[in-house]
């Protein structure tokens, strides 16, 4: 099964990403967590992206589809993957298709832009494996600590209110045009994000059934 989640900042893709990569038992691969990780090494690409990530624009195409190109060179992916937060233009999504890359499904999660920010307020991930959690909806077991890696829960510096309403207007206007490429191929299905992160679950396992 090769999979895109789509969806705005905040929707639930990192979340879903790493319930349904265990179910699936592909590999989920976030470009956001990619970028992320070069900024804390501190490579060539990292220094490049960090001002675009930080003020809640869009890293250029030409480095995202670099970086995809290498990604999905990886044994890993022969089974099938989840991208998570990729492609996010036409032009990257164009770039996929010219690579030859196969897609299977691309379920939009959809979540109203006045819970994003509730939920992007109260996010917290993880400094060194990148999991995902929010003080009232996802709490880890100890306060501040992964509960999967022990590492320490942080507050993304792009979660600022400000960079939030920044990401919410990049989406809409660079990314959401991505629904209607993906219907006219018939790969999309649309799934309502729930109150519950289990609620949403069962029903993207439900849309990849279908
Ligand atoms: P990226 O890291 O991909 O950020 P994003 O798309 O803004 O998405 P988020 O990670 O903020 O949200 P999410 O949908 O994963 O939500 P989550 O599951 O965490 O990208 C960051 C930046 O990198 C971009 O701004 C850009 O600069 C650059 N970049 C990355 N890819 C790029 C590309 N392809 N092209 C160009 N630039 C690129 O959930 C959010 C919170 O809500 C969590 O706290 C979670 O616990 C909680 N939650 C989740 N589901 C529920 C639920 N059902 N109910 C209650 N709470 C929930
Ligand atoms: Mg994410």
């Amino acid at each position: 099964m090769n999979l895109i989640l789509l969806g705005a900042p905040g929707a639930g893709k990192g979340t879903q990403a790493e319930v349904v990569c265990e179910k699936l038992n592909i590999p989920a691969i976030s470009t956001g967590n990619i970028i992320r990780a070069a900024v804390k090494e501190g490579t060539e690409m990292g220094v490049k992206a960090k001002s675009y990530i930080d003020s809640g624009a869009l890293v250029p195409d030409d480095v995202i589809i670099g970086i995809i190109k290498e990604r999905l060179a990886e044994p890993d992916c022969q089974n099938g993957f989840i991208l998570d937060g990729v492609p996010r233009t036409v032009a990257q999504a164009e770039a996929l298709e010219t690579m030859g890359v196969r897609i299977d499904k691309v379920v939009d999660i959809e979540v109203a832009d006045e819970k994003i920010i509730e939920r992007l307020s109260g996010r917290r991930v993880c400094s060194a494996c990148g999991a995902s959690y929010h003080t009232a909806f996802k709490p880890s077991s100890q306060p501040d600590k992964c509960d999967r890696c022990g590492g320490a829960l942080i507050i993304r510096k792009d979660d600022e209110p400000a960079t939030v309403l920044e990401r919410l207007k990049v989406y809409h206007e660079l990314t959401e045009p991505l629904i209607d490429f993906y219907r006219q191929r018939g790969k999309l299905v649309v799934v309502e994000g729930q109150e519950e992160i289990a609620d949403t679950t069962a029903l993207l396992m439900k849309a990849l059934e279908a």
